[in-house]
């Protein structure tokens, strides 16, 4: 069924875990995600960014979400993800989304603050995320350095937890993405989070905190995440690595008769076992708190 974002943050915090957010571009990846929401019982966002509407087409691609969502067993909250133009928040509110990021963590604090109060008045009472500092990367084919201490000051500054205050005293978001190492797409080497600033920020931030860039982190990085408040977290990358993978083995097959149902089964059940782990992950029973 299609809910709010916040039913199912708040579904996440009574369980002591996090909700997945997993980003769709098709319906292959669609298909593969609410089929792993349903096997694992779990509330779900799906995500969809600008790329991904764009290439498939924003009526076409967000009605099927809306489909998709609508007639799932399980919670699923419709997510636009990394909006930068108050625009597409507006259609996608006209479109049925129910839960929307508004990702101003380029702009100067005030900017910042400034248009998340202005995506308030558009998305009225659904859940609206904002961000604050700079996740590096790119949201659909990301490479990043991907480790603290290798980030341009100025654009890719971590979260401020005193700044991440007043954005959310200031704004009414119903979460907050931080900056505390995490990248999009294939860390460079080994990742490595800022935990303390994490316990930081969560300490001095009321709402539920948001990690991007999930994909390549440790198992223990993650549930040391969801100790320090952090109560939604999106995948991409891993998604779209096991497509790849599926696809590349489909397609090298000698005897694959160019057949495309043949092809993409697999590819699903390969994305549809990524989400299954991941949220199994973000359910676990034992956060480790900084
Ligand atoms: O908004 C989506 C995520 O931040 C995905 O990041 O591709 O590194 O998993 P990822
Ligand atoms: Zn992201």
């Amino acid at each position: 069924m299609l809910v709010d974002g916040g039913q199912v943050l708040a579904w996440a915090q009574a369980n002591g875990g996090a909700a997945g957010s997993f980003n769709t571009y098709n319906l292959e990846t669609t298909r593969a995600i609410i089929t792993a929401a349903e096997a694992e019982n779990a509330p779900i966002f799906l995500a969809v960014g600008r790329g991904a509407l764009d290439y498939g087409g924003f009526e076409l691609l967000a009605g099927m979400c809306v489909t998709a969502a609508t007639g799932a067993s399980v919670p699923v909250a419709l997510h636009l993800d990394h909006a930068l133009e108050l625009d597409l928040v507006e259609r996608a509110v006209g479109a049925g989304f129910t839960s929307f990021m508004v990702d101003g963590s380029a702009l100067p604090l005030a900017d910042n603050i400034s248009l998340l109060s202005r995506a308030r008045a558009l998305v009225a009472d659904l859940s609206l995320e904002g961000e604050l500092g700079g996740v590096t990367g790119d949201e659909d084919r990301a490479e990043n350095p991907g480790t603290v201490g290798e980030r341009n000051p100025v654009s890719d500054a971590l979260t401020d937890p005193n700044e991440a205050a007043r954005l959310v005293a200031a704004t009414g978001v119903n979460s907050l993405a931080v900056a505390i190492g995490n990248a999009h797409g294939v860390y460079r080497g080994e990742p490595r989070l800022d935990l303390a600033r994490l316990a930081a920020i969560h300490r001095v931030v009321p709402v539920p905190l948001v990690l991007h860039g999930a994909s390549g982190l440790a198992p223990e990085l993650i549930r040391a995440c969801i100790g320090n408040g952090v109560v939604k977290i999106n995948v991409n990358t891993e998604i779209r690595r096991a497509f790849y993978a599926s696809l590349g083995s489909g397609v090298a097959r000698p005897d694959h008769g160019f057949d495309l149902v043949g092809l993409f089964t697999p590819a699903m059940a390969a994305m549809t076992g990524v989400v299954r782990s991941m949220i199994q992950l973000f359910r676990s029973p034992e956060p480790i708190r900084a």
